[in-house]
């Protein structure tokens, strides 16, 4: 007997190009971000700056401040609230960079060494930059150099060192041998949306309304420091205009807390962009050495990386430059270590791609090197060098469609006409040059909770404590609910950026979609299959909820990666030094795309922030002072639309095979390797190696007057 079906047929939402859902509230102004959203009663607090780089607070004049309009106090190290920095924050160890107005030291330019608050944002402002801080100066040391006899071990999220077989050995019995250091300056994340924060006390509960990459993370953060029960502790964060690493837990939320405990009404800080380049974290600068030894077929004998980084005084924080090199290829000796100093600066932290941005660039250059001295097709060399196993780990890769991402990457972008040969290409006054690079990111899901809920009026409400921080996360949560409960994305209302939600994955690591996918799915799954059973819906709904903290655990024991094959085409003029990207192409091997639409927009984000490192950033320290040179958009230079030609992003079929939807993630992958492909094609154009990031047009000038064969 046969059955027939009257249900029309399901077409799935995933895959599906989808406007954002909040669109239409973000380009119409709607949209309410951190710093505007209204409060009754509110107070304004205002950071101020330590303009030393090294010494103690000896006293600060608080008197003729507190008698200005409108000042209602100055919080300092000698009235403000205690807080508990002994504690393991979620990120593994404490980290005292929060622990401000705590005492007199001052490890750096730029430490907040006061908050004044006032009636209105203007009288705060105005206080502040009136507050007389008598210092007692101490010799400061920012300098940076790969010559510095004090450093330590760069022990992070990662370790310092990992080493198998014996590396000179290795090197000696090579046919071809690449040493080379390159460098990458400071960088500074840059987002749009500066950092705010609004706190507040409402009846026992502290309410902070705030930009921030997971509503759940600041909870436990602020939890530990002021040492409250989490329960008593809520975080909204509904819209976020960019983080990219930086929208953690900062100073100014601390800061808002402690005002609004002690005046007991609701206080909100906002930066500055100047005060964001010193109090938000920003990637440190590298100093990367890579030593590379082949055979005369190209294979690799050895693999050398190291990288020196540095941080402050008051954490360590390690720039994991080597990641790349602990994935992307083996070799019979293998050695890698990231080594820390210790300067008077503010203290680093992860900015998109950490480790890899700045580390693909040193090793993926190097391997464009080795390729010229083997006289191999640079894509050749890396494919005859595809390892079969993590090379560090030891452990089967989950998938590794690198292969693919360089087959079809080569097709498109006209790869097999490419002569091999460096500057022999002009078009009137530019030389023209292309390269190509791998990059990868590490792929994985923390644990999360979710509810949908099935209204009686036939829609759907979900409700996770995700953050969409510009990345269309919102969105694409909505398409996997509609997914799996089987109804159009329009019956479902997606609310996310509230700590009371329950535990959530923060928006970082590339891991923020699928981490939140997974627990919407497996909630909505759940309740459509108990819908099914045609159970009636009460007024108040069905609601179910998940918790993925058991099923993520099926992730381990693999080597888990997104993958991508970066081209770009450049011209250079060196009788001005200018370098003009004319085209890239990405292609990537990133899992299961959820929502095109945001996703190439994501990668070809990651892209142009690539041309960026390559060719314009790079914040500048004044070693007098210990301050930053032009610390604004202005003296810091990012790409815009001048600098930024055709982009173009694409993927090819590639899933985790342990993930229910099939998600890696796609946040970080599309800036590595950018920047190398970047400079490759600055040497295939000119013949000069750029082994120094940005290339500047000085620095093209230079090469361009030692090297005159142009
Ligand atoms: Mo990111 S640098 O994991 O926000």
């Amino acid at each position: 007997m046969t059955t027939t079906t009257t249900r029309t047929p399901f077409r799935g939402r995933t895959g599906t190009a989808h406007t954002r859902v909040e669109g239409r509230e973000k380009v119409t102004g709607a949209a309410r971000y951190a710093g505007e959203i209204p409060f009754a009663d509110l107070a304004h607090g205002w950071l101020v700056l330590s303009t030393v780089a090294h010494g103690r607070i000896r006293s600060i004049e608080t008197e003729p401040v507190l008698a200005m309009p409108g000042v209602l106090a100055v919080l300092h190290h000698e009235n403000a609230p205690r807080v508990n920095t002994d504690y393991v924050g979620m990120l593994g160890k404490p980290d005292p960079t929060l622990a401000v107005f705590q005492d007199d030291r001052v490890p750096h330019l730029g430490w907040p060494v006061a908050l004044v608050v006032a009636e209105t944002s203007e009288q705060a402002r105005e206080a502040a930059e009136a507050l007389v801080v008598h210092y007692d100066q101490e010799p400061h040391d920012i300098d940076f150099s790969p010559a510095r006899t004090d450093t330590v071990p760069g022990e992070g999220y990662v370790p310092a060192t990992t080493e198998k077989g014996d590396l000179e050995a290795e090197l000696a019995a090579s046919a071809f041998v690449v040493d080379a250091e390159y460098t990458t300056p400071e960088e500074h994340h840059s987002m749009m949306e500066p950092h705010a924060a609004t706190a507040r006390w409402d009846g026992g509960r502290l309410e902070l309304v705030d930009s921030n990459q997971g509503a759940f993370w600041v909870v436990g953060e602020l939890a530990n420091l002021f040492s409250l029960d989490p329960a008593s502790v809520r975080v909204v964060s509904e819209h976020v205009g960019g983080g990219f690493g930086s929208k953690g837990v900062r100073v100014h939320q601390v800061a808002a807390v402690m005002a609004a405990t002690e005046l007991q009404r609701p206080v909100r800080v906002v930066m500055t962009r100047r005060q964001m380049f010193y109090l938000t974290g920003y990637r440190s600068p590298t100093v990367q050495r890579v030593r590379l030894g082949a055979d005369a077929d190209g294979r690799l004998r050895a693999l050398e990386h190291h990288s020196l980084s540095l941080t402050s005084p008051v954490h360590d924080f390690v720039e994991s430059s080597t990641m790349p090199s602990r994935v992307m290829y083996d070799a019979d000796a293998h050695h890698t270590a990231h080594r820390l100093v210790r300067l008077n600066v503010p203290t680093p932290t992860y900015m998109r791609a950490p480790g890899e941005a700045p580390g693909s660039f040193a090793l993926e250059c190097a391997i464009d090197e080795l390729a010229e001295k083997a006289g191999l097709d640079p894509i050749e060399l890396r494919l005859r060098n595809e390892p079969e196993r993590g090379p560090v780990s030891g452990l089967p890769f989950g998938s590794r469609n690198l292969a693919a991402c360089f087959r079809e990457g080569a097709r498109r972008f006209g790869w097999a006409d490419r002569d091999p040969r460096p500057g022999v290409r002009r078009e009137g006054r530019w030389l023209l040059g292309t390269g190509t690079a791998a990059g990868s990111f590490a792929a994985g899901a923390g644990p999360s909770t979710a509810t949908v809920t099935a209204e009686a009026d036939g829609t759907f409400t979900v409700r996770i404590g995700a953050a969409d921080i510009g990345t269309g996360a919102r969105t694409a949560l909505t398409l996997i609910a509609a997914d799996a409960l089987e109804v159009p994305p329009e019956r479902i209302r997606t609310h996310i950026g509230d700590s009371d939600f329950g535990p959530a994955m923060l928006a970082g690591g590339s891991r923020g979609t699928r981490s939140w996918g997974w627990a919407v799915q497996t909630a909505a799954a759940e309740l459509r299959e108990r819908l099914a059973l045609g159970t009636d819906i009460p007024p108040e709904g069905i609601t179910v909820r998940s918790d993925t903290t058991a099923a993520v655990g099926a992730l381990a024991g693999k080597e888990r990666h997104s993958y991508g094959a970066q081209f770009a085409e450049v011209a250079v003029d060196v009788a001005t030094g200018e370098v003009r990207v004319r085209r890239m192409l990405g292609i990537f091997a990133a899992g299961t795309i959820v929502n095109p639409l945001t996703a190439r927009s994501q990668l070809i984000g990651g892209m142009t922030w690539g041309i960026s490192m390559a060719l314009h950033e790079e914040a500048v320290r004044d070693k007098a002072s210990g301050g930053l040179y032009g610390p604004d958009l202005a003296g810091y230079h990012v790409a815009t639309h001048a600098d930024v030609p055709f982009v173009e992003a694409d993927w090819v079929d590639d899933h985790d095979p342990d993930d229910p939807i099939g998600i890696k993630g796609i946040g970080e992958v599309g800036i590595v390797g950018t920047a190398a492909a970047i400079a490759n094609a600055v040497w295939h154009a000119t013949g000069v190696r750029h082994r120094h990031l940005p290339i500047r047009p000085d620095r093209v000038l230079q090469a361009a007057a030692e090297v005159p064969h142009a």
